[in-house]
Order: C-alpha cells, then sequence, then structure tokens
C-alpha cells in the first residue's frame, strides 16, 4: 500500500497519540484504576468523583451492581501526550464489548489482581488483545494488600504468559500506586496510531485505492458505539482512523448512505466535551443530529461524502446465545417498546432485535441477548429508562431441531417448539472452556460439570503456588449452554470456595433429548412460561418457577392452583392459599342461622369467583423468575 501525502503537521499530530484499553479478569480493580488515571490527570474530577463515586461506570445499573457493562472512552493529557482510555466490562457475557474495544485500541495494560494471581479471563482476554496485534503492558495490582505475593505473581507471569519480571508494573487502584508509572509505559510502549495499521485492521488487508486518498486527509472513522441524545439525535462515539472533521462538513454514513453535517463533535472526559476538530487517531463522538436510531449502526465507518466507494470491513456482530420474546404488560404500549428497545439496541450493539408474533402471546419482540445478566439488564433499563413493563418469555437457547421430513428449524422459545411426533432429532449448543482451580477443589469441580451434562475433557498442571500451597490446574470442558446459563457461574465460585475461575469461547451443537414444560395458573397455561429443558431436571426447575410465583402472586378470595405439565402430565404443583375474609366479623354474638346463611353466601361466591379468577402476572414478578433461572453468576 502506497501512503502518500501524509503533513508532517499530521505526523506530529499521531505521534502524540495512545489509544489503550485495560483488560483482566472480573473484579481484578479495571474500574478503580480507570478512575484513579482521571482523577490523577484531571484533577478538576475529582470532586466529582466525591458525589458519584465510579465515574466510568455510567449505568445506574453498572454502579448498583459494582459491575462494567458498557465501555467508555476517555480522553485525557499525560505528559503532553493525548491519551484514549477504552474501558472494558469484565463479566463473560460482555466479551464481545471488549473485542469492540480492542479494536480501537493499540495497547492494552493487563490487570492481575496480585492476591488472586492468573484467572481463566486474564487468559483468554490476553489472547483476544494479542490476536488484535496489541502491545501489553503488564500490570499486578492490589500490591497495597498483596505485598507478599508479588514475587510469585512475577514468577507466574514469567512461567505462565511469557511476561518478563522487569516489564511488570506494581500498582493499587485504590492507593494510586504506580498509576504514572504505568501512563508512563503507555506512553513509552504503546505505538501511536499509525495510518497503514489502524486501516488494515478497520479495512482488510485489501485497502481499496480511496485510501491513498485518505491519508491526505479526507475523513473517516469507524463508529464503536452510539447513544441516543433526545436534542443532538443519534451520537456517534468512534475513532478517527484518517483526517479530520469540523462541526457542519457533510458527511455520509458508508453502511446506510446517509448523509449528514455534525451538530457537534467533541471527546470524552470522561463527560463529553465539544472540541473544534477531532483527527486522526483520535477517539471521540460525533453528533449526527439524525433521530431515525436504525440509520447509525455500529461498525459503520463515517466518512468524507467523497469517499462513499470505500469498502469497510468493521466489526462482526456478535452471537447471541440466549432468547427470549418481549411483549409490553399493556398492549397499548407496543409502538412505546419498538422504539425504546430500538434505542436500546443503538446504546448496545449486541442486542439482536426481530418482530414477533405469537397467537398466544400477541405482537412482541424476539431479542437475543449474550447472556442472562444481559437480559435481565435489558428489561430493567425498559423498566427506568422508559417507564416499559414488560412480559418477558423464559429464556432459550438456540436449538436445532430437525424433522422428520428432513428440514431444520432453530427454536429459541418453547412456544416454537414443534409437536414431538414432527421430530427427528433435537440438537444444543454446547460451549468448550477452560476453568482454572486449585487441584484441592478439582473432583468438585469435576461433579459440578458432571452434574451439569458437561464433561472434562483435559486436565494439566497450569503453575504452582507456593504462598497458598497449591496446585492450580486447567480444565478443558464441554457444558451444554443450556446449564452454563442457569446458574453454573455461582455453582463453580461455591464449589471451589471462590476459588475457581471460568472463560469459554467456541461453541457446537450436539444431540439432546428434551421435553416442553408448561406451567399453569388456575388451570390455564402461561405461554410465556413455558420452557424447554432435559426430562431429569424439568421438575426441579418448574418448582422453582412455581415457589416464585406462590410467594408473589396476589392472593385471592379462592386458592389459586399451581401446577407444570409435560403435555397432560402434572409434574409438579403448589397452590398460592386464599385469603380469608371474616365475613362474620360485623356480628356480635347473635343467631347462628345468620352466621351460617353469611357463610354459605361466601361460599357461593367463592365458586363464582374461581370460575373468573384471571391471575395477573405482574412485571416484576416476570423480573424475579428470570433472576433466579440465571442466578448470575460473577
Ligand atoms: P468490573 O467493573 O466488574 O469489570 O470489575 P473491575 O475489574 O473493574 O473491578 P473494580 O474496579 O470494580 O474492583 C473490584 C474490587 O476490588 C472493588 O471492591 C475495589 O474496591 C477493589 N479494588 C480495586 N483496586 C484495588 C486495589 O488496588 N487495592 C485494593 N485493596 N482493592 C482494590
Amino acid at each position: 500500500m502506497k501512503s502518500v501525502g501524509m503533513s508532517n503537521k499530521r505526523r506530529a499530530c499521531l505521534s502524540k497519540i495512545r489509544n489503550f484499553s485495560i483488560i483482566a479478569h472480573i473484579d481484578h480493580g479495571k474500574s478503580t484504576l480507570a478512575d484513579r488515571i482521571i482523577e490523577l490527570t484531571s484533577p478538576a474530577k475529582s470532586k466529582q468523583l466525591h458525589e458519584k463515586e465510579r465515574i466510568t461506570d455510567v449505568l445506574a445499573i453498572e454502579q448498583e451492581r459494582g459491575i462494567t457493562i458498557k465501555l467508555q472512552p476517555v480522553s485525557f493529557y499525560w505528559k503532553g501526550y493525548l491519551l484514549n482510555l477504552i474501558d472494558t466490562p469484565g463479566h463473560v457475557d460482555f466479551a464481545y464489548e471488549v473485542s469492540r474495544s480492542l479494536k480501537a485500541s493499540e495497547g492494552a495494560i493487563l490487570l492481575v489482581d496480585v492476591t488472586e494471581g492468573i484467572q481463566a479471563q486474564t487468559i483468554s482476554t490476553l489472547l483476544a488483545a494479542l490476536e488484535q496485534d496489541l502491545v501489553i503492558i503488564p500490570v499486578l495490582n492490589k500490591v497495597d494488600i498483596g505485598k507478599h505475593l508479588v514475587d510469585e505473581r512475577l514468577d507466574q507471569l514469567e512461567k505462565v504468559l511469557g511476561f518478563k519480571k522487569e516489564e511488570v508494573i506494581l500498582a493499587s487502584g485504590k492507593t494510586g500506586l504506580g498509576v504514572d508509572k504505568i501512563l508512563d509505559a503507555v506512553v513509552e510502549r504503546v505505538p501511536s496510531p499509525s495510518g497503514e495499521k489502524v486501516a488494515k485492521k478497520f479495512f482488510g488487508e485489501n485497502i481499496s485505492r480511496d485510501f491513498e486518498i485518505r491519508e491526505d486527509g479526507s475523513f473517516s472513522a469507524l463508529i464503536f458505539d452510539s447513544f441516543y441524545d433526545q436534542y443532538k439525535g443519534v451520537v456517534a462515539v468512534v475513532r478517527v482512523v484518517s483526517g479530520s472533521v469540523k462541526t457542519g462538513k457533510r458527511l455520509r454514513l458508508l453502511n446506510t448512505q446517509v448523509e449528514f453535517s455534525p451538530t457537534e463533535i467533541g471527546v470524552f472526559k470522561p463527560e463529553p466535551i465539544a472540541v473544534d476538530t477531532l483527527t486522526a487517531g483520535m477517539v471521540g463522538y460525533i453528533a449526527t443530529g439524525i433521530k431515525q436510531v436504525k440509520q447509525v449502526t455500529i461498525g459503520d465507518t463515517v466518512a468524507d461524502v467523497d469517499l462513499s466507494s470505500l469498502k469497510i470491513v468493521g466489526y462482526q456482530r456478535p452471537n447471541p446465545k440466549v432468547f427470549a420474546s418481549i411483549y409490553p404488560e399493556n398492549k397499548d404500549d407496543f409502538l412505546e417498546l419498538k422504539e425504546s428497545l430500538e434505542k436500546l439496541a443503538l446504546n448496545d450493539a449486541s442486542l439482536s432485535i426481530s418482530q414477533d408474533y405469537s397467537p398466544l402471546l400477541g405482537q412482541g419482540f424476539k431479542v437475543g441477548f449474550l447472556g442472562m445478566l444481559h437480559l435481565e439488564i435489558t428489561k430493567e433499563r425498559l423498566k427506568r429508562e422508559y417507564g416499559l413493563d414488560t412480559v418477558v418469555t423464559m429464556p432459550s437457547v438456540k436449538y436445532k431441531v430437525k424433522l422428520k421430513n428432513g428440514q431444520i428449524v432453530d427454536v429459541t422459545g418453547a412456544y416454537q417448539m414443534p409437536e414431538p411426533f414432527n421430530i427427528a432429532e433435537v440438537l444444543e449448543p454446547v460451549v468448550r472452556g477452560e476453568i482454572i482451580v486449585p487441584d484441592t477443589y478439582m473432583s468438585a469441580v469435576y461433579q459440578l460439570v458432571k452434574d451439569s451434562r458437561g464433561e472434562v475433557y483435559e486436565a494439566n498442571t497450569l503453575y504452582f503456588s507456593s504462598v497458598k500451597n497449591m496446585n492450580y490446574l486447567t480444565l478443558k470442558v464441554r457444558v451444554p449452554y443450556a446449564e452454563l446459563i442457569r446458574g453454573f457461574f455461582g455453582n463453580l465460585k461455591a464449589v471451589s470456595h471462590g476459588y475457581a475461575s471460568f472463560a469459554y469461547s467456541s461453541e457446537e451443537y450436539r444431540p439432546v433429548g428434551v421435553v416442553k414444560v408448561d406451567i399453569l395458573v388456575n388451570k390455564e397455561v402461561i405461554p410465556s412460561l413455558s420452557f424447554i429443558e432435559v426430562p431429569q431436571n424439568a421438575r426441579k426447575r418448574a418448582l422453582g418457577i412455581l415457589k416464585i410465583l406462590k410467594q408473589n402472586l396476589e392472593r385471592e378470595i379462592v386458592p389459586i392452583p399451581l401446577q407444570a405439565a409435560i403435555g397432560a402430565k402434572i409434574i409438579a404443583r403448589e397452590t398460592v392459599p386464599a385469603y380469608r375474609k371474616n365475613v362474620t366479623a360485623k356480628l356480635y354474638g347473635g343467631d347462628i342461622t345468620r352466621k351460617m346463611k353469611l357463610w354459605n353466601n361466601q361460599k357461593k361466591k367463592k365458586k363464582l369467583r374461581a370460575a373468573n379468577v384471571k391471575v395477573r402476572i405482574p412485571s416484576k414478578v416476570y423480573l424475579k423468575i428470570i433472576r433466579q433461572e440465571g442466578e448470575v453468576g460473577r
């Protein structure tokens, strides 16, 4: 590829930019370190820090749970360099978000909690970063509480991951120790964004001739995130690949071919701050003024209008793993739900949405999620941000069902399951993953994997921890995804006393025998609660749901039977007791025949009511069921 016409000024500008991410196993301290970095580089922010504990976790739900879900880019200066930090989520559901931020970076800080050492996600995120050709800066974090473990961990980083001891930085996000050294290392070790490298990353090896024009100053930028602002329309979060942009410049989205002129451009510090120009290598935002959220897609490229022939490689859309249909609790809210979901999807590229209709449930949306936490958060966001109460069908993985007529259909919800007599074979997704665990807990983990219908197919020693006097092993496992989304993470933590960690990557399909279980409330099937399960787990799972219904449904004047059934066979039952109304309370003493009359009347009324009771399952009960289903392990 020819690299032409880059002015000295721009070259100088690019050489002063560093784009980096922080990667780590969950809870190893990414967000705390990111906050400390902002505090150190933007002292004015420290006041706000006190008001709002975490500045990198902006979603309210993230703050409540103490987990990071959405990546938030932050720009700041360090010793004359412009540093763009892209925080990454730690929960395994969000591996895709991690890969997005890695594509926008040239370097990554690999954070390892010194008290915990290398964990499953340390390895999986490191591999993802190396795949993107990033420079890795290894950091041992939390040394304020783990000084005595430093030597041993340095040994591990060298032996297991191949880092030299002298390149590892010791730090504490809590006390601020080593944060300046980390920033120095970012400046020294991470390369500045180079035209050719960045372009190849985004546009593939076969960059069209157009790229030569772009190096001359034509603007192009990759959209790696976006959000909706009531006044500014869709705001695209971009990594500028080439050239520069100012407000008012005519731009075009290459994928959707929509033209617009930015109404505002800016950077995140971490709150959005308007700037005059965004230039190559920078990370910032472009307010498009576009109101139709579908026109701006993540992974698209925004460029000068004359660059419309440019081909994009961009990002791949993630594969949703868990599916559920969402319906408005109030049918009149259908359009509102549609709009809200579209806006959420804009902010969350990993949500996949399609319109769905079921004769039993009516008009709704089939939504694909990255995992159970993602599903739960989406339902909560619909409630908090858009005030919408929703009915969510039981989450399901994607089954491939071979019919007797040779056809193969995808089934992502119990209501789609063909009649048993039409089915030749059902296949379910199974993931391959790695568990890192001390040998003391090995047999407990083997048992858990077995109980989860999975298997360990390889076991190797990873390292020996002299402090804990334990051998850490890696176990390669296959586990059906349907089991993984229901409490596997939590159970793994429980059986290993918190020592085991898990990461997974690929998936395959294999045959499984499943049944469809219906939940009946007052003898009526509630279609949104039907689920697909292997026969041996059907009763236990059904009982869990019936218990939640029993505890949370409003009592009626008559007892409400709750049942679970496979076809016509009832496999579990519970009852919501009736509330008692003392109809004779107002009678003092008096004639027993009068009391009898009142009791008889009550009996008659009850009979009438029993036939007419329509039980409503409130939105929050669905949320409780989803929570229990996932028991989202961390
Ligand atoms: P996610 O946001 O969920 O990905 O987690 P994270 O990796 O960002 O971890 P986070 O910053 O939320 O820190 C996890 C826990 O470790 C919190 O309770 C922090 O207070 C604590 N922590 C983080 N850094 C340090 C440190 O340097 N020293 C000590 N002692 N505790 C720390």
